[in-house]
């Protein structure tokens, strides 16, 4: 439906897209990660034919619609755009949502089935009347969701539609996207740099950083094989060690890191450099050596403790840094705090190669 080619961006000379080649199907859900500054809203921006790229092309339907006002024109209207900072007019919720379909001179009564209906399914049908300048952030977006949709879009553009919102409003903006995505079959683009946002949400992620997109996958694709080390970091593989194949019984490698040496299955040969992945979550951390069919493990001290969430990030010293995740429960049980000796073991299958240029 939408097709990009060598699509590109700058600003005063400075590059900030670079050769963007994307497909996206029709009903297909699209997200596109990464992080702050990558260019995603940029790229969005090309996409709803704001302006103009510095190259490459936009295809809507098979049509070239990169520079012809009237095609321009013409696609646009298929299209409607979320942004980032909604806004919202000191009028009533239902007369902004109706704006968009009044500028496009709907029938009135047309325009009341419409809003309504969109109303009902954001969930703001009870604050029709409500001066929308009244509302939370996480109801202002669905504002202007609801705007969006009222125009019946053929493809629903969303730049980080969750951005700087308490979780109850992230998790609420969520259910009404899955609705949409799931029941109204639109196609759906959105920007957002929560990854774990792409994956509940898109079927088909693209990893934007420094304007280029790095890999293009499902979620989880990208979220258990990433093939290059900035989008491994961005994905939250917190341990990327960097190591060398030294020997390999058919698919067990052995690779040399910095202080360690690590077992994997990897199809890379004896010799090459590569990156070993693991993420912290696959660490088991125990107070003995355990008889345990973990092909690693590795005894160490424990450097640091941190709680993010409802778990708590432990750094172990192992002669190389190594990340686990564990509990807030056993963490407390195995008393996990700094200068206490443990063994971080995983297995050979929970570890990731890529391949090191340097
Ligand atoms: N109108 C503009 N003029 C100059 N620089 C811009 C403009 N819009 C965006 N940029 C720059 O382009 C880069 C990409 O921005 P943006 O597309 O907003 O990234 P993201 O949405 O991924 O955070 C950033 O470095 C930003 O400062
Ligand atoms: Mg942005």
């Amino acid at each position: 439906m939408i097709e990009t080619i060598n699509l590109g961006q700058e600003y005063g000379g400075q590059y900030v897209l670079r050769d963007v080649d994307l497909k996206i199907q029709r009903g297909e859900d699209f997200a596109l990660i990464g992080p702050t500054g990558a260019g995603k809203t940029t790229f969005l921006r090309l996409l709803d034919l704001l302006e103009l790229p510095a190259s490459g092309r936009v295809y809507f339907d098979g049509v070239d619609v990169t520079t012809s006002r009237q095609e321009r024109q013409e696609a646009r209207r298929r299209m409607a755009f979320v942004q980032q900072k909604p806004v919202v007019f000191t009028m009533s919720v239902y007369d902004n949502v109706a704006c968009g379909l009044r500028w496009r001179r709907e029938r009135d009564e047309i325009i009341r089935q419409r809003v309504e209906g969109v109303l009902k399914l954001v969930g703001l049908a009870k604050y029709r009347d409500r001066n929308a300048k009244t509302l939370s952030g996480g109801e202002t977006q669905r504002v202007a969701i609801a705007r969006a949709l009222a125009t019946q879009p053929e493809v629903l553009l969303l730049d980080e539609p969750t951005a700087n919102l308490d979780p109850v409003s992230v998790s609420k903006i969520e259910e009404v996207l899955e609705h949409i995505i799931g029941e109204h079959k639109i196609t759906v683009v959105m920007a957002t740099h929560d990854m774990s946002q792409g994956q509940r949400l898109a079927d088909r992620i693209g990893v934007l950083v420094s304007g280029k997109i790095l890999q293009l996958g499902s979620p989880s694709e990208i979220f258990t094989s990433p093939e290059s080390r900035e989008v491994a970091e961005f994905v939250g593989v917190e341990n990327i060690l960097a190591g060398v194949v030294t020997e390999r019984d058919n698919s067990l490698v052995t690779i040399e890191i910095n202080g360690g040496r690590i077992e994997a299955i990897s199809d890379y040969k004896v010799g090459e450099r590569v990156y070993v992945l693991i993420r912290p979550e696959e660490i088991t951390l125990t107070l003995s050596r355990d008889i345990s069919s973990a092909r690693n493990a590795f005894p160490g001290r424990i450097v640091r403790a941190a709680l993010v969430g409802a778990l708590i990030r432990i750094e172990v010293d192992c002669g190389f840094p190594l990340l686990g995740l564990v509990t807030k429960r056993s963490a407390e049980e195995l008393n996990l705090t700094p200068g206490r000796s443990v063994h971080a073991s995983f297995k050979a299958s929970a570890v990731r190669t890529i391949k090191r240029w340097h």
